[in-house]
């Protein structure tokens, strides 16, 4: 009840806020995708939805979530934007930078797609540990969310954040209530494989960390359907620069390391690492090794809680 209160209340606000032509970036997450579907009911076709392909997407999302929207019969444009994304990452290292880039590089989209439907508002499924932990005020900045720190301060339209006050738990809640298929997702972040392939994203790396994000995603799955271990908040893998010696057969391979991550969360402030059965992990090892066989010779299981670590690696 208190749930529908809440989403008659956003609808209204949208309702009251959007009179001209508006646009939004789906991810096909929780977050985006509520934003999306309250629009949508608030000023249905003046709600033009983009899906923007950085190539940085996990393995099948973009037909995935393209399915998604047209069951719930709303239009998403698919905007194939990877070879823009790779070539202004290349060479870039450093975290924020990479948050940065991807970020404006996400408005750039926008705007080119505006010019398309003459869009005068930019909504965003910006939830509040976005901007809680990409700083102002007092706050220390832990990592500029794609959809708050990476915006630039020349975007000319009116941007529209109807999830801004609410927490993951609440979102998902939201999610339900509106009956999205979605909403049982684990989170997914707003720059996507990048801020998990640490060091230079290439679409090589971005390739390798995307089958074993893969790998890791559907064994936890299968297994806690198994009732084998408790389904984490959050479970993936990240791509290291470090590379290391193995062997592989009779053949010394030199191979970079993989970190499989799962955590228990409720909004992803804090978190605890899940404590998977080590037949599970030994599993994920091995089918990780093998597909990735001349690239990943490595595979480690990160034991970090939320503080001191964040979730994902940047
Ligand atoms: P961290 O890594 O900061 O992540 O502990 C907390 C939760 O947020 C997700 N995350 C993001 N979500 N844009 C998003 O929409 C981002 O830039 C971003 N960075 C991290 C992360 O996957 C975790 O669920």
């Amino acid at each position: 009840m208190q749930t529908q209160m809440l989403v008659d209340e956003a609808i209204g606000e949208l309702k009251s806020r959007i009179d001209d032509t508006a646009i939004i970036a789906c991810s096909g997450g929780i977050d985006s995708t509520v934003a999306a579907v309250l629009a949508h009911k608030a000023v249905g076709s003046l709600l033009h939805c983009v899906y923007v392909d950085t190539g940085l997407m996990r393995k099948g999302e973009t037909s995935e979530v393209s399915e998604m929207f047209s069951e719930m019969g709303i239009k998403l444009q698919v905007v194939d934007a990877s070879a823009r994304f790779f070539e202004s990452l290349s060479g870039v290292t450093d975290p924020e930078e990479k948050r940065k880039i991807i970020g404006e590089q996400f408005i750039r989209v926008f705007e080119e797609e505006k010019g398309t439907c003459a869009a005068k508002f930019l909504v965003q499924g910006t939830i509040a540990p976005d901007w809680i932990e990409s700083g102002g005020g007092d706050r220390d900045v832990i990592k500029s969310h794609h959809n708050v720190g990476g915006l630039p301060e020349d975007v000319d339209m009116t941007i529209v954040e109807p999830l801004r006050e609410f927490y993951k738990d609440e979102v998902r809640e939201i999610a339900r209530s509106l009956g999205i298929k979605s909403s049982e997702r684990q989170p997914f972040p707003g720059p996507g494989l990048a801020v998990r392939v640490l060091g230079e994203v290439t679409p090589e790396r971005v390739d390798s960390c995307r089958e074993a994000c893969h790998i890791v995603e559907s064994r936890i799955r299968e297994s806690a359907a198994r009732g084998e271990c408790d389904l984490p908040w959050q479970y993936f893998a990240t791509l290291l620069p470090v590379k290391s010696v193995g062997v592989h057969g009779d053949v010394r391979v030199h191979g970079e390391t993989v970190v499989v991550r799962a955590v228990a969360s409720l909004d992803g402030m804090s978190a605890r690492y899940s404590p998977l059965p080590h037949v599970l992990l030994a599993e994920i090892s091995t089918e990780i090794t093998n597909s990735l066989k001349g690239h990943v010779n490595r595979v480690v299981y990160d034991i970090t809680h939320k503080p001191p670590g964040t979730i994902e690696w940047e």
